[in-house]
Protein backbone atom coordinates (compact mmCIF):
# COMPACT_ATOMS: atom_id res chain seq x y z
CA UNK A 1 0.00 0.00 0.00
CA UNK A 2 1.04 3.83 -1.03
CA UNK A 3 1.08 3.93 3.20
CA UNK A 4 4.35 2.31 3.58
CA UNK A 5 6.47 4.10 0.91
CA UNK A 6 5.15 7.88 1.75
CA UNK A 7 5.96 6.91 5.83
CA UNK A 8 9.55 5.45 5.35
CA UNK A 9 10.22 8.45 3.21
CA UNK A 10 9.34 10.83 5.96
CA UNK A 11 10.98 9.24 8.44
CA UNK A 12 13.81 9.26 6.42
CA UNK A 13 13.94 12.59 5.61
CA UNK A 14 12.75 13.39 9.31
CA UNK A 15 16.01 11.67 10.79
CA UNK A 16 18.51 12.45 8.43
CA UNK A 17 17.34 16.64 8.21
CA UNK A 18 16.77 19.37 10.18
CA UNK A 19 13.45 19.95 11.58
CA UNK A 20 13.64 23.16 8.99
CA UNK A 21 14.29 20.70 5.83
CA UNK A 22 11.44 18.61 6.98
CA UNK A 23 8.67 20.91 7.03
CA UNK A 24 9.99 21.94 3.82
CA UNK A 25 9.98 18.80 2.29
CA UNK A 26 6.43 18.45 4.05
CA UNK A 27 5.16 21.75 2.33
CA UNK A 28 6.52 21.31 -0.83
CA UNK A 29 4.08 17.90 -0.85
CA UNK A 30 0.86 19.31 0.11
CA UNK A 31 1.48 23.01 0.76
CA UNK A 32 0.10 22.29 4.93
CA UNK A 33 2.44 21.72 7.75
CA UNK A 34 1.07 19.00 8.59
CA UNK A 35 2.97 15.94 9.21
CA UNK A 36 0.70 13.70 10.84
CA UNK A 37 -3.04 13.14 12.06
CA UNK A 38 -4.48 11.01 14.93
CA UNK A 39 -8.37 9.54 14.79
CA UNK A 40 -10.20 8.94 17.71
CA UNK A 41 -13.82 8.08 17.88
CA UNK A 42 -16.50 5.24 16.84
CA UNK A 43 -17.81 3.74 13.92
CA UNK A 44 -17.57 6.45 11.57
CA UNK A 45 -13.87 6.55 12.13
CA UNK A 46 -12.76 3.00 12.42
CA UNK A 47 -10.07 1.64 9.80
CA UNK A 48 -9.86 -1.46 10.99
CA UNK A 49 -9.72 -1.84 14.50
CA UNK A 50 -12.25 -3.80 15.36
CA UNK A 51 -10.39 -6.67 13.20
CA UNK A 52 -8.07 -7.21 16.17
CA UNK A 53 -10.29 -7.28 19.07
CA UNK A 54 -11.80 -11.29 19.02
CA UNK A 55 -15.27 -10.65 20.48
CA UNK A 56 -18.44 -8.23 21.48
CA UNK A 57 -17.21 -5.65 18.95
CA UNK A 58 -19.40 -5.02 15.17
CA UNK A 59 -17.13 -6.09 12.66
CA UNK A 60 -17.15 -4.65 8.71
CA UNK A 61 -14.29 -7.32 7.63
CA UNK A 62 -17.07 -9.15 5.11
CA UNK A 63 -18.17 -8.03 1.66
CA UNK A 64 -19.10 -6.07 0.07
CA UNK A 65 -17.91 -3.45 2.92
CA UNK A 66 -15.18 -1.58 1.03
CA UNK A 67 -16.34 -2.68 -2.52
CA UNK A 68 -15.59 1.20 -4.01
CA UNK A 69 -12.59 2.30 -3.27
CA UNK A 70 -10.40 -0.42 -1.45
CA UNK A 71 -11.12 -2.80 -4.66
CA UNK A 72 -13.81 -4.80 -2.95
CA UNK A 73 -10.76 -5.45 0.00
CA UNK A 74 -12.88 -5.22 3.69
CA UNK A 75 -10.86 -3.28 5.66
CA UNK A 76 -12.99 -3.09 8.68
CA UNK A 77 -14.19 0.47 7.69
CA UNK A 78 -17.85 0.46 8.37
CA UNK A 79 -18.56 1.54 4.24
CA UNK A 80 -18.46 1.47 0.95
CA UNK A 81 -14.98 3.48 0.54
CA UNK A 82 -13.41 6.23 2.54
CA UNK A 83 -13.99 7.85 5.78
CA UNK A 84 -13.56 11.34 6.52
CA UNK A 85 -9.50 10.53 7.63
CA UNK A 86 -8.65 9.07 5.00
CA UNK A 87 -9.88 12.22 2.14
CA UNK A 88 -7.80 14.39 4.25
CA UNK A 89 -5.09 12.04 4.27
CA UNK A 90 -5.60 12.60 0.51
CA UNK A 91 -5.04 16.24 0.44
CA UNK A 92 -2.89 16.51 3.26
CA UNK A 93 -0.65 13.66 1.15
CA UNK A 94 0.02 11.18 3.97
CA UNK A 95 -0.63 7.55 4.16
CA UNK A 96 -3.56 6.11 5.55
CA UNK A 97 -3.74 6.02 8.99
CA UNK A 98 -3.41 2.22 9.87
CA UNK A 99 -5.48 0.82 13.04
CA UNK A 100 -3.54 1.30 16.10
CA UNK A 101 -4.04 -1.95 17.05
CA UNK A 102 -2.44 -3.92 13.96
CA UNK A 103 0.58 -4.38 16.46
CA UNK A 104 2.65 -6.50 14.32
CA UNK A 105 3.58 -3.30 12.58
CA UNK A 106 6.68 -1.20 14.07
CA UNK A 107 6.81 2.41 14.24
CA UNK A 108 8.44 2.88 11.18
CA UNK A 109 5.82 0.92 9.43
CA UNK A 110 2.74 2.53 10.79
CA UNK A 111 4.55 5.73 9.79
CA UNK A 112 3.46 8.79 11.64
CA UNK A 113 -0.44 8.16 11.81
CA UNK A 114 -2.33 6.14 13.54
CA UNK A 115 -6.28 5.62 13.81
CA UNK A 116 -7.72 4.50 17.44
CA UNK A 117 -10.96 4.58 15.97
CA UNK A 118 -13.07 1.73 17.61
CA UNK A 119 -16.75 0.69 15.93
CA UNK A 120 -19.13 0.13 19.03
CA UNK A 121 -16.84 3.04 21.00
CA UNK A 122 -18.41 5.40 23.36
CA UNK A 123 -17.47 8.19 25.62
CA UNK A 124 -17.63 6.09 29.07
CA UNK A 125 -17.25 2.31 28.52
CA UNK A 126 -20.65 1.59 30.08
CA UNK A 127 -22.58 3.01 27.31
CA UNK A 128 -21.14 0.50 25.00
CA UNK A 129 -21.19 -2.29 27.34
CA UNK A 130 -24.51 -1.19 27.80
CA UNK A 131 -25.19 -1.41 23.90
CA UNK A 132 -24.05 -4.72 23.41
CA UNK A 133 -20.38 -4.20 22.85
CA UNK A 134 -18.61 -4.98 25.67
CA UNK A 135 -14.76 -4.19 24.09
CA UNK A 136 -14.59 -1.28 21.95
CA UNK A 137 -11.85 1.06 23.67
CA UNK A 138 -13.64 3.80 25.23
CA UNK A 139 -12.37 7.43 24.69
CA UNK A 140 -10.15 7.10 27.49
CA UNK A 141 -8.65 4.17 26.36
CA UNK A 142 -8.03 5.32 23.19
CA UNK A 143 -6.29 8.57 24.61
CA UNK A 144 -4.24 6.19 26.43
CA UNK A 145 -3.02 3.99 23.48
CA UNK A 146 -2.21 7.48 22.01
CA UNK A 147 -0.07 8.48 25.24
CA UNK A 148 1.93 5.17 24.37
CA UNK A 149 2.47 5.95 21.01
CA UNK A 150 3.74 9.65 21.67
CA UNK A 151 6.10 8.58 24.02
CA UNK A 152 7.74 5.97 21.34
CA UNK A 153 7.79 8.85 19.04
CA UNK A 154 9.62 11.08 22.03
CA UNK A 155 12.09 8.30 22.75
CA UNK A 156 12.99 7.17 18.93
CA UNK A 157 12.91 10.90 17.48
CA UNK A 158 13.85 13.52 20.50
CA UNK A 159 11.76 15.98 21.93
CA UNK A 160 12.46 18.53 19.25
CA UNK A 161 11.13 16.37 16.51
CA UNK A 162 8.34 14.79 17.99
CA UNK A 163 6.99 18.16 18.97
CA UNK A 164 6.82 18.79 15.45
CA UNK A 165 5.19 15.60 15.00
CA UNK A 166 2.45 16.01 17.71
CA UNK A 167 1.84 19.48 17.55
CA UNK A 168 1.53 20.21 14.12
CA UNK A 169 -1.02 16.83 13.52
CA UNK A 170 -4.32 17.05 13.29
CA UNK A 171 -6.43 14.98 15.56
CA UNK A 172 -9.91 14.15 14.11
CA UNK A 173 -12.31 12.98 17.22
CA UNK A 174 -15.83 11.67 16.74
CA UNK A 175 -18.04 10.05 19.73
CA UNK A 176 -21.45 10.21 21.27
CA UNK A 177 -23.26 8.26 19.06
CA UNK A 178 -23.39 4.87 21.14
CA UNK A 179 -23.59 7.01 24.52
CA UNK A 180 -27.06 8.92 23.17
CA UNK A 181 -28.32 5.17 22.40
CA UNK A 182 -27.43 3.10 24.89
CA UNK A 183 -29.20 5.98 27.07
CA UNK A 184 -32.54 5.29 25.70
CA UNK A 185 -32.56 1.95 24.27
CA UNK A 186 -30.87 -0.12 27.02
CA UNK A 187 -31.56 1.75 29.80
CA UNK A 188 -28.87 1.10 32.39
CA UNK A 189 -28.77 4.40 33.77
CA UNK A 190 -30.69 6.01 36.86
CA UNK A 191 -29.69 9.22 36.50
CA UNK A 192 -31.80 12.26 34.29
CA UNK A 193 -30.75 12.54 30.82
CA UNK A 194 -29.55 16.06 32.02
CA UNK A 195 -27.23 14.70 34.37
CA UNK A 196 -25.97 11.50 31.97
CA UNK A 197 -25.13 14.24 29.34
CA UNK A 198 -23.65 16.71 31.70
CA UNK A 199 -20.96 13.34 32.53
CA UNK A 200 -20.57 13.11 28.65
CA UNK A 201 -19.54 16.53 28.43
CA UNK A 202 -17.05 16.28 31.63
CA UNK A 203 -15.37 13.48 30.38
CA UNK A 204 -15.37 14.45 26.73
CA UNK A 205 -13.47 17.83 28.76
CA UNK A 206 -11.16 15.92 30.49
CA UNK A 207 -10.01 13.91 27.52
CA UNK A 208 -9.51 16.99 25.33
CA UNK A 209 -7.35 18.41 28.19
CA UNK A 210 -5.38 15.11 28.50
CA UNK A 211 -4.47 14.92 25.15
CA UNK A 212 -3.18 18.81 24.79
CA UNK A 213 -0.88 17.39 27.82
CA UNK A 214 0.04 14.92 25.67
CA UNK A 215 0.65 17.89 22.84
CA UNK A 216 -2.06 17.83 20.94
CA UNK A 217 -2.94 21.59 19.48
CA UNK A 218 -5.05 20.94 16.35
CA UNK A 219 -8.37 19.43 17.21
CA UNK A 220 -11.81 18.82 15.16
CA UNK A 221 -14.35 17.71 17.26
CA UNK A 222 -17.51 16.02 15.13
CA UNK A 223 -21.19 16.59 16.77
CA UNK A 224 -22.96 13.55 16.88
CA UNK A 225 -25.74 13.48 13.67
CA UNK A 226 -29.25 13.07 14.04
CA UNK A 227 -29.16 9.67 14.81
CA UNK A 228 -33.10 9.38 14.76
CA UNK A 229 -32.66 9.49 10.66
CA UNK A 230 -30.49 6.79 10.91
CA UNK A 231 -31.88 3.62 9.06
CA UNK A 232 -31.44 1.72 12.63
CA UNK A 233 -33.39 4.20 14.65
CA UNK A 234 -36.11 4.02 11.67
CA UNK A 235 -36.20 0.54 11.68
CA UNK A 236 -36.35 0.80 16.05
CA UNK A 237 -39.20 3.64 15.62
CA UNK A 238 -41.64 1.50 13.42
CA UNK A 239 -41.90 -1.29 15.32
CA UNK A 240 -43.37 0.73 18.45
CA UNK A 241 -46.68 2.66 18.96
CA UNK A 242 -47.13 5.85 17.26
CA UNK A 243 -47.04 7.84 20.70
CA UNK A 244 -43.71 5.26 21.57
CA UNK A 245 -42.02 6.32 17.96
CA UNK A 246 -42.82 9.96 18.44
CA UNK A 247 -41.70 9.96 21.79
CA UNK A 248 -38.21 7.75 21.12
CA UNK A 249 -37.62 10.23 18.19
CA UNK A 250 -38.18 13.53 19.91
CA UNK A 251 -36.27 12.22 23.24
CA UNK A 252 -32.77 10.96 21.03
CA UNK A 253 -33.38 14.17 18.40
CA UNK A 254 -33.39 16.64 21.75
CA UNK A 255 -30.43 14.90 23.98
CA UNK A 256 -28.37 14.41 20.76
CA UNK A 257 -28.58 18.53 20.20
CA UNK A 258 -28.26 19.25 23.68
CA UNK A 259 -24.75 17.07 23.97
CA UNK A 260 -23.72 19.20 20.81
CA UNK A 261 -24.87 22.27 22.39
CA UNK A 262 -22.15 21.00 25.35
CA UNK A 263 -19.52 19.87 23.00
CA UNK A 264 -19.89 23.37 21.34
CA UNK A 265 -19.58 25.08 24.28
CA UNK A 266 -16.47 22.76 25.18
CA UNK A 267 -15.05 24.20 22.09
CA UNK A 268 -15.44 27.99 22.67
CA UNK A 269 -14.66 28.13 26.16
CA UNK A 270 -11.11 25.90 25.22
CA UNK A 271 -10.78 28.50 22.18
CA UNK A 272 -11.21 31.38 24.61
CA UNK A 273 -8.39 30.11 26.99
CA UNK A 274 -5.88 29.67 24.13
CA UNK A 275 -3.24 32.85 24.54
CA UNK A 276 0.30 31.84 24.54
CA UNK A 277 0.97 31.51 28.01
CA UNK A 278 -3.04 30.61 29.00
CA UNK A 279 -3.56 26.77 30.44
CA UNK A 280 -4.31 26.10 26.94
CA UNK A 281 -2.07 28.27 25.22
CA UNK A 282 -2.10 27.36 21.43
CA UNK A 283 -4.63 24.78 21.17
CA UNK A 284 -7.12 25.17 18.40
CA UNK A 285 -10.50 23.23 18.57
CA UNK A 286 -12.80 23.27 15.46
CA UNK A 287 -16.55 22.02 15.52
CA UNK A 288 -17.94 20.07 13.08
CA UNK A 289 -21.76 20.71 13.11
CA UNK A 290 -22.41 17.14 12.04
CA UNK A 291 -26.08 17.54 13.17
CA UNK A 292 -26.22 20.54 10.88
CA UNK A 293 -24.68 18.95 7.54
CA UNK A 294 -26.28 15.95 7.73
CA UNK A 295 -30.02 17.39 8.42
CA UNK A 296 -29.51 19.46 5.46
CA UNK A 297 -28.37 17.00 3.02
CA UNK A 298 -31.53 15.14 4.46
CA UNK A 299 -33.54 18.13 3.32
CA UNK A 300 -32.34 18.67 0.14
CA UNK A 301 -30.54 15.83 -1.16
CA UNK A 302 -30.74 16.93 -4.97
CA UNK A 303 -28.57 20.06 -3.82
CA UNK A 304 -25.79 17.77 -2.43
CA UNK A 305 -26.28 15.01 -5.58
CA UNK A 306 -28.25 12.59 -3.67
CA UNK A 307 -31.49 10.49 -4.48
CA UNK A 308 -31.99 8.15 -1.53
CA UNK A 309 -31.37 9.49 2.43
CA UNK A 310 -33.66 7.10 3.68
CA UNK A 311 -32.55 3.80 3.38
CA UNK A 312 -29.40 1.92 4.09
CA UNK A 313 -27.44 1.16 0.58
CA UNK A 314 -26.62 -2.22 1.79
CA UNK A 315 -28.95 -4.65 3.55
CA UNK A 316 -33.02 -5.60 3.19
CA UNK A 317 -36.22 -5.20 3.97
CA UNK A 318 -37.14 -1.85 5.84
CA UNK A 319 -35.38 0.70 5.43
CA UNK A 320 -32.01 -1.67 4.29
CA UNK A 321 -31.97 -2.15 8.19
CA UNK A 322 -34.01 -5.43 8.90
CA UNK A 323 -31.46 -7.36 7.33
CA UNK A 324 -27.80 -6.04 8.18
CA UNK A 325 -25.49 -5.00 5.08
CA UNK A 326 -23.30 -8.34 4.17
CA UNK A 327 -25.39 -10.97 5.94
CA UNK A 328 -27.34 -13.35 3.84
CA UNK A 329 -29.71 -12.08 1.58
CA UNK A 330 -28.64 -8.45 2.21
CA UNK A 331 -28.54 -6.51 -1.45
CA UNK A 332 -26.41 -3.32 -2.60
CA UNK A 333 -28.33 -0.66 -4.00
CA UNK A 334 -28.68 0.52 -7.68
CA UNK A 335 -26.22 3.29 -7.09
CA UNK A 336 -23.99 3.95 -4.21
CA UNK A 337 -23.19 7.57 -4.77
CA UNK A 338 -26.58 8.41 -4.64
CA UNK A 339 -27.63 7.46 -0.92
CA UNK A 340 -27.01 8.85 2.18
CA UNK A 341 -26.26 5.75 4.07
CA UNK A 342 -24.31 3.05 3.58
CA UNK A 343 -25.50 1.03 6.23
CA UNK A 344 -28.18 1.08 8.61
CA UNK A 345 -25.99 3.58 10.57
CA UNK A 346 -22.79 4.95 8.59
CA UNK A 347 -22.59 6.73 5.65
CA UNK A 348 -21.19 6.03 2.13
CA UNK A 349 -17.88 7.57 1.00
CA UNK A 350 -20.66 9.57 -1.45
CA UNK A 351 -21.59 11.55 1.87
CA UNK A 352 -18.34 11.77 3.41
CA UNK A 353 -16.75 13.72 0.41
CA UNK A 354 -20.19 16.19 0.74
CA UNK A 355 -19.26 16.37 4.71
CA UNK A 356 -15.65 16.87 3.97
CA UNK A 357 -15.85 19.12 1.96
CA UNK A 358 -18.34 21.32 3.89
CA UNK A 359 -15.63 20.83 6.97
CA UNK A 360 -12.76 21.15 5.26
CA UNK A 361 -13.19 24.25 2.41
CA UNK A 362 -15.57 26.06 5.41
CA UNK A 363 -19.79 26.45 5.61
CA UNK A 364 -21.83 27.60 8.22
CA UNK A 365 -21.20 23.87 9.57
CA UNK A 366 -17.89 24.29 10.72
CA UNK A 367 -17.11 26.71 13.52
CA UNK A 368 -14.94 29.05 14.16
CA UNK A 369 -12.13 28.15 11.40
CA UNK A 370 -12.73 25.27 8.55
CA UNK A 371 -10.29 22.19 8.83
CA UNK A 372 -8.55 23.50 6.03
CA UNK A 373 -7.57 27.02 7.82
CA UNK A 374 -6.46 24.75 11.03
CA UNK A 375 -4.49 22.77 9.12
CA UNK A 376 -2.54 25.66 7.94
CA UNK A 377 -2.27 26.80 11.35
CA UNK A 378 1.77 26.93 12.77
CA UNK A 379 1.61 26.39 15.82
CA UNK A 380 4.32 28.85 17.74
CA UNK A 381 6.50 27.87 20.14
CA UNK A 382 7.47 24.43 17.24
CA UNK A 383 10.63 25.30 16.66
CA UNK A 384 10.39 25.61 12.28
C1 LIG B 1 -24.14 6.82 -10.16
O1 LIG B 1 -24.27 8.19 -9.78
C2 LIG B 1 -23.15 8.98 -10.12
C3 LIG B 1 -23.33 10.34 -9.49
O2 LIG B 1 -24.50 10.96 -9.89
C4 LIG B 1 -22.98 8.99 -11.63
O3 LIG B 1 -21.87 9.78 -11.98
C5 LIG B 1 -22.82 7.57 -12.13
O4 LIG B 1 -22.78 7.56 -13.55
C6 LIG B 1 -23.95 6.67 -11.65
N1 LIG B 1 -23.63 5.30 -11.95
C7 LIG B 1 -24.53 4.42 -12.42
C8 LIG B 1 -24.05 3.03 -12.64
O5 LIG B 1 -25.69 4.73 -12.66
Amino acid sequence: MAKGAMGVEFWIGLMVCSALAVMQVNAAGSGFPVPSYYVFGDAYFDAGNNNFIRNAVPKANYKPYGMTFFKGVPTGRFCNGRIFADLLAAVMKLPLAPPSLSTTLTLDQKGVCVNYASGGAAILRSSSVAYGWKNPPSFDQQVTLFETHANTVIYEYGIDNALLILNDAIYQISFGTIDVLAYFTQPHQIESIQIFLESLATEYRRLVDRLYTINARKVVVFGVGPIQNSPVAKLMMSKMTPAESKKFCKDVDTAVQQLNQKLRLMVTEFNNDNAVGQPHGSLQLVFADVYGAVSAITKKPGAYGLTDVTNACCGAGKFGAEIPCGHRNSKVCKNVSKSLYWNDMQFTEAANQILFKLFFDGSSFVKPLSVKSLAKLLIPGVPY
